[in-house]
């Protein structure tokens, strides 16, 4: 399917399964993304999975550190419409299909942003989500594109200033990492589960 055409699409006829098959889902981008899917942008099955855990209570406010084209969170916020899912990302392209998804879905139980995460204030949500976004700045293979900056110094601000951030959350803090990340989770996170297949690991702040 290419852009034009989804772009004239009937959103109110979403295809069944479309929440459940990841091909189906990602039909609905452009083929650069579809591409990209399998290592970029989180399987549904596993955005749930995560979800039920960051969402424990209705009302729960869950961020997306690096959201892409809004997959984790339009699967997410499907699932737990009581909870409210949002996705901050940088690159403005991404961003717009992130948009026009959450349009296609018609869920308004999710919000995306443009930015840095840098620039966002983590104290709202009481959880988080995060897939491995800062790994481009290190490893040339997983680059989404080459329209941003990619350096190791880069990685070392980013990784610090999220370690941070996850300090300074409050005791009780949900945190879900997808892909790697283990050794920059602060002390008095405490690993409560984890999926060595997936690899998906589940983290309380005590
Ligand atoms: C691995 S993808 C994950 C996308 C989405 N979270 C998902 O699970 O489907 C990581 C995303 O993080 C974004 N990203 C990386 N560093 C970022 C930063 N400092 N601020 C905002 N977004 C960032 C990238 O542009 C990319 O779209």
């Amino acid at each position: 399917m290419d852009t034009d055409q989804y772009n004239l699409m009937d959103y109110s006829l979403l295809p069944l399964n479309y929440y459940v098959d990841d091909s189906i889902f990602d039909n609905f981008f452009p083929e650069r993304i579809r591409k990209i899917s399998k290592v970029h942008w989180t399987p549904l099955a596993i955005a749930k999975k995560a979800a039920s855990f960051l969402a424990p209570v209705p009302g729960s406010k869950i961020l997306d550190i690096g959201s892409g084209i809004g997959k984790f969170c339009i699967a997410a916020a499907h699932a737990f419409p009581d909870s409210e899912f949002h996705g901050v990302e940088q690159r403005k392209d991404l961003f717009d299909m992130a948009v026009e998804a959450q349009r296609r879905s018609e869920l308004r139980n999710v919000r995306f942003l443009h930015g840095n995460f840098t620039e966002w204030n983590l104290e709202y949500y009481d959880s988080i989500y995060f897939y491995n976004a800062f790994a481009e700045n290190l490893i040339d293979v997983a680059r989404i594109d080459e329209s941003i900056d990619y350096s190791p110094g880069l990685y070392a601000y980013y990784s610090n200033y999220l370690c941070k951030a996850l300090e300074n959350k409050a005791s009780g803090t949900r945190l879900v990492t997808y892909h790697g990340y283990v050794h920059h989770i602060p002390l008095g996170y405490e690993l409560v589960k984890q999926d060595l297949n997936k690899p998906l690991r589940m983290w309380i702040k005590k």
